[in-house]
């Protein structure tokens, strides 16, 4: 395996993702609700906005307890037929690893999309630190796989593609949060069947910016409560910006991406270049 990657049905996945079988057959409640991403694109944060709506903005509990079932590295059938409802889900799986009902009208999804361009930035980065050893190339490299589909979870068009087509999905653009947080926290929240007030929505703004969850990660990171040990790296929150791919990208990188999304993408994505 190459940068801590095994290959199943020709999807480049992490090694940690360990037992697909599990993520592929469980049976999903009507009120189950999944965020889905492709990795870096703005997951975390999305997790922290939806878990605080569906929890009466219990900021306090978040900080210890927000934790959504994460399906990747497989979650034995026992704790998920166990959990309350309604269940959360998260994953960067494509979605022919998960059940197929998730393509279900009832079932609510939340899909997170990313300018590509920072995603991968934000990518590079992270191999970096997490899987030095095995990812040893350079950005360039890193482009050349995202354009063959070969960095984790495998072709990023084939993800947003499959996702965005769903039935009953919320799409969240990463742009459209740091621009326009207050529209799209309200718009997701009506989603979810609540119908926030200015004044939590500023609430939910104000405990989900890049400076206070970084903060709050450093804060916890030494306590045993502390629900994910794994994002005390800090690689969760690295710059939390858009348009870093300017400091990385020659014309030629650039160019590669822009035809992605041209030739490959059939979601429309127009916004996420307005810089
Ligand atoms: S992962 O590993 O897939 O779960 O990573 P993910 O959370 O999807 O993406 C990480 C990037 O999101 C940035 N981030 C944020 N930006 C703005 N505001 C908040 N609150 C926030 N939280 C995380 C994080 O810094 C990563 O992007 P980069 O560009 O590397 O900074």
């Amino acid at each position: 395996t190459k940068y801590g990657m095994k290959i199943r049905d020709g999807i480049y996945l992490p090694n940690g993702v360990n037992n697909l079988s599990y993520s592929k057959n469980f049976k999903l409640r009507d009120d189950d609700i999944f965020l889905s991403s492709f990795p870096k694109s703005g997951t975390t944060w999305t997790n922290d906005l939806v878990w605080l709506i569906t929890h009466n903005l219990d900021y306090e509990r978040s900080k210890i307890e927000n934790k959504f079932l994460w399906l990747d590295p497989g979650i034995p059938p026992n704790i998920i037929d166990d959990a309350d409802s309604p269940r959360l889900f998260k994953n960067h799986l494509p979605l022919q690893f998960l059940p197929d009902d998730i393509q279900s009208e009832k079932i609510k999804k939340i899909y997170v999309v990313r300018n590509p361009k920072d995603m991968l930035v934000s990518t590079f980065h992270f191999y970096k630190k997490l899987v030095k050893d095995e990812f040893t190339g350079d950005f360039q490299n890193l482009i050349d796989l995202f354009e063959q589909g070969k960095t984790w979870y495998g072709p990023w068009w084939s993800h947003v593609n499959s996702f965005t087509k769903l039935p009953n999905t919320f799409i969240i653009m990463y742009e459209d949060l740091i621009k326009n947080a207050h529209k799209t926290i309200k718009s997701l929240g009506e989603f979810l069947g609540k119908n926030l007030t200015d004044s939590e929505i500023k609430f939910l703004i104000e405990c989900t910016s890049f400076k206070k969850m970084k903060e709050t990660e450093k804060e916890f990171k030494n306590d045993d409560r502390h629900v994910d040990k794994f994002k005390s790296d800090l690689v969760f929150f690295r710059k939390g910006e858009i348009g870093d791919w300017k400091n990385y990208f020659d014309e030629e990188m650039s160019k590669k991406v822009d035809d992605v999304v041209t030739n490959r993408l059939e979601f429309e994505v127009n916004f996420v270049y307005e810089n």
